[in-house]
């Protein structure tokens, strides 16, 4: 058997070579080939072209796969025994000539979405246990050129950073050892731009997603060969996994999508797969909410809520969640250092208790949520007096301790524990079945190392069971209520990955509500995910986390980007306000499915220091899109550049109407039609100054403007 194998999508095609007894090789990945093309490719020559490079025979190169067998021995050669091909799906299995161990290489094809899935199972057929110690889920070599690599850094209040750089000689390393959340800092996502720095709508960008929630190891590996190699991985350090005989081991998988249609076109690729296939309830329109942090932090109350639910009802919105502070009975929940876990209400502060909230948000005619933190707990509960053995901690020694001095870790790899957490959404669910949304929180990575339900000998496995056990709670969970939203939360935006979101449908982007910081965050941030999973509160001024005052339009406008929300105390915005977001509300509703099912494109970055920054939403049709323009620095006698649209249908004429208006006077472009071709050749002038009445003027200037073809 030697036979090319061609993995096709509607735009690119992926050639690997197999033939039986050698190892497989990547021929081309890239823009789809026609047949004759097909029929008469080059061998790439100057590179080490292994679809999974074992550890052992070549010992200087970077391997995809490295193991210790049950009698020592560090070498490994893996070369194909199979091929099997079956609708979307290409098995391609290969044999240790010396070892009965066994590695199947997949690869999924997302046709329409031009997105080739790929992982591994590794399967030990040896007599003893073997040691896996890296067992990356795909490893791919990408020639040698201008290659610039676009990721993503960060921290708490400051996720999703865009940093954009040349690759160079030498290993590049992105990973993540939080071991609950992993998107704070760097995350589990990069895209390379083959051609010199990425440009947003033109040049051939390949996307790498990482499908993964905890501990990762990004690596590209740049050598004197003409190739980088990219290795994507579950992060192996301090997690050697100990494969009993007759064991297989899943790697998660990694997406992979190429265009020519530039780094937007990869992103819309990723939004395009991850509504469809893997974000929950990725094709329904999301609510319209106001979550109570920010508003009233722990000090929640019966009347508090009620006022709250009232506010946003009344504004046009359509559900209030209820955030931290309202649980706890021997130790109740004041502020952060106490009764997670207790996932009981306090009474004194709720005596109606959530049947009070229910009839509440009924009375105003919206939906209720509510928040919990279920894999955590601090050593002042009740849960933890029961059992202490169910935290992560190092053997013999005293727990590490988190947020308010007393939070600690669950630890998810026992079943008792999954149970536990299983229960807490079971038990609100069962008595509140009128509940719609819950906002699952994670505060705190795991900071000691060690299980005390792993033997000694497996307390290396702690991070890779810490994640098998969320999954399979939120897997148990989403069989007995797959209605139910849920976002996924870790102090701010510490879980926006795509290990966890077929579970999630959206993620709380940053606790960070600035609107001008949140343009750099949801900028990154939608590299790979799309808006309608990305959690986008109005909040209040000046900002609880830059104490930075920006004009309420410019808030709006940045909100309404994403999945639009509130984050305040209504009680405490003026009548102005209020009527400025009631109207948000209202416009928002008439250009949801645009923003949260249609194609994006970024237009002029942020991370390009010009002075704005605007994207737009075009819908599948192409006769509605949604163009954003905002303001990143405000000078007197400035210039801006002026944005050229892209996405639209140049044969189309769209009619311009101004969202969001404050200006006294309509801008010369509101009702007028201009044709496609204009708007992407050349684009519209914006004043660069909002223009309400002289009291009511500042330095924030932002635009939303619909655009419907006539
Ligand atoms: C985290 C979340 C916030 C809020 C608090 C509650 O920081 O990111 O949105 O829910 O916890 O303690």
């Amino acid at each position: 058997m030697a036979e090319t194998v061609t993995l096709h999508t509607s735009n690119t095609t992926m050639v690997l070579n197999v033939e039986k007894g050698k190892q497989p090789k990547y021929v081309y990945y890239g823009a789809k080939l026609s047949d004759y093309d097909q029929q008469h490719l080059q061998t790439p020559r100057n590179g080490r072209m292994d679809a999974y490079p074992a550890y052992g025979m070549n010992c200087p190169a970077e391997a995809a796969f490295a193991m210790k067998h049950a009698d020592g021995n560090m070498s490994t050669e893996l070369y194909v025994t199979d091929l099997d091909r079956q609708g979307d799906i290409t098995r391609i299995t290969l044999k240790d000539p010396q070892y009965p161990i066994s590695v199947t290489l997949f690869y999924k094809v997302y046709q329409e979405e031009d997105m080739i899935e790929t992982w591994t199972e590794i399967h030990n057929g040896e007599a003893k246990p073997v040691t896996l110690t890296q067992f990356a889920s795909c490893s791919l070599p990408i020639r040698r050129g201008n290659v610039w690599l676009s990721h993503f850094y960060g921290s708490w209040a400051n996720e999703a950073r865009l940093v954009e750089e040349p690759i160079l000689p030498g290993e590049k390393v992105i990973k993540n050892k939080d071991g609950t959340r992993n998107s704070h800092t760097d995350h589990a996502e990069v895209m390379f731009s083959l051609n010199g720095k990425g440009q947003e709508n033109t040049g051939d960008v390949i996307g790498a997603a990482l499908c993964y929630s905890g501990n990762f190891q990004l690596k590209i590996d740049t050598d004197d060969t003409e190739y980088h190699y990219f290795f994507a991985s579950i992060n192996p350090d301090n997690s050697e996994y100990h494969l009993k005989k007759g064991e297989t081991f899943t790697t998660p998988k990694v997406a992979l999508s190429y265009s020519q249609a530039g780094l937007s076109g990869v992103s819309r690729n990723f939004h395009q797969w991850g509504r469809k296939y893997m974000l929950a309830h990725g094709n329904k329109e999301r609510k319209i909410l106001l979550n109570s942090w920010e508003g009233v932090y722990f000090d929640i109350n019966q009347q508090g809520m009620d006022q709250m639910m009232g506010d946003i009802a009344s504004m046009g919105g359509e559900l209030f969640v209820m955030d931290d502070g309202w649980f706890g009975d021997k130790y109740p929940r004041k502020v952060d250092n106490s009764s997670l876990g207790d996932w009981v209400v306090d009474k004194n502060k709720l005596p109606d208790g959530i049947e009070g909230l229910l009839r509440d948000a009924k009375k105003h005619g919206i939906k209720f949520g509510i928040w919990i933190e279920p894999e955590m707990a601090n050593t002042v509960s009740e849960l933890y007096e029961a059992h202490p053995d169910w935290i992560i901690k190092a053997p013999k020694r005293e727990p590490v301790l988190g947020r308010g001095g007393t939070q600690v870790v669950l630890d998810m790899s026992n079943p008792k524990v999954q149970d536990f957490v299983f229960s807490i959404v079971d038990n609100l669910m069962t008595k509140y079945p009128e509940i719609d949304y819950i906002k699952w929180d994670a505060n705190m990575p795991i900071l000691n190392h060690g299980s005390q339900y792993l033997t000694m000998n497996d307390q290396s496995h702690l991070y890779i069971e810490y994640h098998r056990g969320l999954e399979n709670t939120c897997k148990r969970i989403r069989a007995k209520y797959p209605d139910l939203t849920i976002q996924a939360c870790a102090s701010g935006g510490g879980r926006a990955n795509w290990g966890v979101l077929p579970y999630f449908d959206e993620f709380w982007v940053s606790d960070n509500t600035d609107a001008l910081q949140r343009i750099y965050m949801q900028w990154g941030t939608s590299y790979f995910f799309p808006a309608i999973a990305m959690a986008s509160h109005i909040s209040a001024t000046p900002n609880h986390t830059v104490f930075r005052t920006t004009a309420m339009k410019y808030r709006i406008d940045v909100a309404m980007s994403g999945r639009l929300g509130m984050e305040i105390q209504p009680k405490n915005m003026t009548d102005d306000e209020k009527a400025l977001c009631r109207n948000a509300i209202k416009e928002y509703k008439g250009i949801r499915p645009i923003v949260q099912f249609g194609d994006l494109f970024r237009l002029v970055s942020p991370y390009d220091k010009v002075g704005l920054a605007s994207l737009m939403y075009v819908n599948k049709q192409k006769t509605k899109s949604v163009f954003f323009w905002w303001k990143t620095e405000s000078f007197q006698n400035e210039h801006l550049p002026r944005v050229k649209m892209a996405g639209l249908d140049a044969n189309k004429y769209y009619k311009v109407h101004e969202l969001n208006r404050i200006d006294l006077r309509p801008m010369d472009i509101e009702g007028k039609s201009f044709s496609g071709a204009y708007l992407m050749n050349h684009g519209l002038e914006i004043p660069y100054r909002n223009e309400p009445e002289y009291a009511k003027k500042n330095d924030w200037s932002s635009r939303v403007l619909l655009l419907e073809a006539e």
